[in-house]
């Protein structure tokens, strides 16, 4: 297995592997992995099972779901040969980092965190691990040193935490007595969002998410697919009826998931030609005078045509698990081996040698 050093510049992200990924995932986030992983960085991306334990805590549905996102991901077209796909637990160097920060970081900082804020709204009580769950995400990049972070708009705060905590270890700890502040041990990573695609919306209008059960899972069934886009909100509140507005009579919940698809020439080459442009699916939105039906329906069969080959291919992959399995153990020792140094560093840094 080759894995590109070409340029040192490293890619990484993950997933927490806490049920089926979905469309929007797939377009706010995996999709760009695929995209990326021939522009010469080196990539990383990983199944967050560390993160997922925060709330899934059953072995066998824990160690199912990180099997299959790493099968997930190369039936999207991940090629391993050009990403280590590993297991974030492969790499427990990435808790010890935690720690570290940890201890460099004061509470009404993470509270300011909007994960945190949104469960206190909800009144949760909620664990240990989920308030610092930035913490830990913040390891996970600064221990690759990385350069870009592949992630949806939702995980920007997350991003920005990363950098935080990059520029305050630095502040503190490297330091020499004569030369003043060095260049310090961590890179500043950079969030790496497609603006179109930040925030996919689910099939109730509001961003989709495996917590709100308004997803379209992006291996789903053809029935499952028929059902969840018949199910799309349409009703009037979600139809803009001012003429001078571009969404008039547009029922922007279908089009919104739609419009995912315009260029995909798969599907143009299909005979799909209102997707050659945002301006022909509308066209085609406003040709059906008001019904809904119809766009539903070509909604559906454009998400069927998407996701059959992708379906097939995923099947083909999980035919062979234990190959999977052997590829996330290679790629932790890899990626262990990759983070020794950078790891060995902050220890010496921190003063744990003696
Ligand atoms: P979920 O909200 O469904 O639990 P995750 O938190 O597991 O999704 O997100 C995994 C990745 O997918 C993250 O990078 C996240 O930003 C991205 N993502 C999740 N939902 C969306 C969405 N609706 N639109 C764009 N990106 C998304
Ligand atoms: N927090 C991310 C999510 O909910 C998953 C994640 C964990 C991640 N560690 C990361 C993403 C590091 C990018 C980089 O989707």
């Amino acid at each position: 297995m080759t894995h590109n050093t070409s340029n040192n510049k490293v890619l990484v992200t993950g997933i927490q592997a806490t049920g089926r990924p979905h469309i929007g995932n797939y377009f706010g986030t995996m999709k760009q992995i695929v995209e990326l992983q021939d522009k010469g960085y080196e990539n990383r991306v990983f199944v967050a099972d560390y993160h997922s334990l925060v709330s899934v805590q059953d072995a066998d549905t824990l160690s199912q779901s990180t099997l299959d996102l790493a099968i997930d991901y190369l039936a999207i077209g991940v090629n391993p040969e050009l990403v280590t796909i590993y297991k974030q637990s492969d790499v427990p160097e990435v808790t010890e980092l935690t720690w570290i920060f940890n201890s460099i970081t004061t509470m009404p900082y993470l509270m300011r965190a909007h994960a945190f804020k949104d469960a206190e709204a909800k009144n949760k009580e909620i664990n240990v691990a989920k308030f610092e769950y930035p913490l830990l995400m913040a390891a996970d990049i600064l221990i690759h040193n990385a350069e870009i972070v592949p992630v949806g708009k939702d995980q920007k705060q997350h991003i920005e935490i990363a950098r935080d905590t990059a520029e305050k270890f630095n502040r503190i700890f490297c330091k020499t007595e004569t030369e003043g502040e060095e260049a310090g041990i961590f890179k500043m990573p950079e969030a790496y969002i497609v603006s179109d695609v930040e925030t996919v919306p689910g099939i109730d209008g509001q961003k989709m998410s495996k917590s709100y059960g308004n997803h379209i899972p992006l291996f789903s069934e053809d029935e499952e697919i028929r059902k969840l886009v018949m199910s799309i909100v349409t009703d009037s509140g979600s139809v803009a009826t001012d003429s001078s507005d571009p969404m008039a009579g547009i029922p922007s919940n279908v089009f919104n998931i739609h419009k995912l698809f315009i260029g995909n020439s798969d599907l143009i080459k299909a005979g799909k030609t209102y997707l050659a442009s945002e301006d022909a699916l509308k066209e085609f939105y406003r040709s059906t005078a008001g019904k809904y039906k119809p766009l539903k329906d070509a909604l559906a069969e454009d998400l069927i045509l998407f996701i059959t080959p992708l379906r097939a291919k995923r099947a083909e992959i999980a035919k062979n698990p234990d190959e999977v399995r052997q590829m996330l153990a290679q790629n932790g020792a890899i990626i262990r081996e990759k983070v020794h140094h950078l790891v060995a560093d902050v220890r010496k840094k921190v003063g744990f040698v003696v």
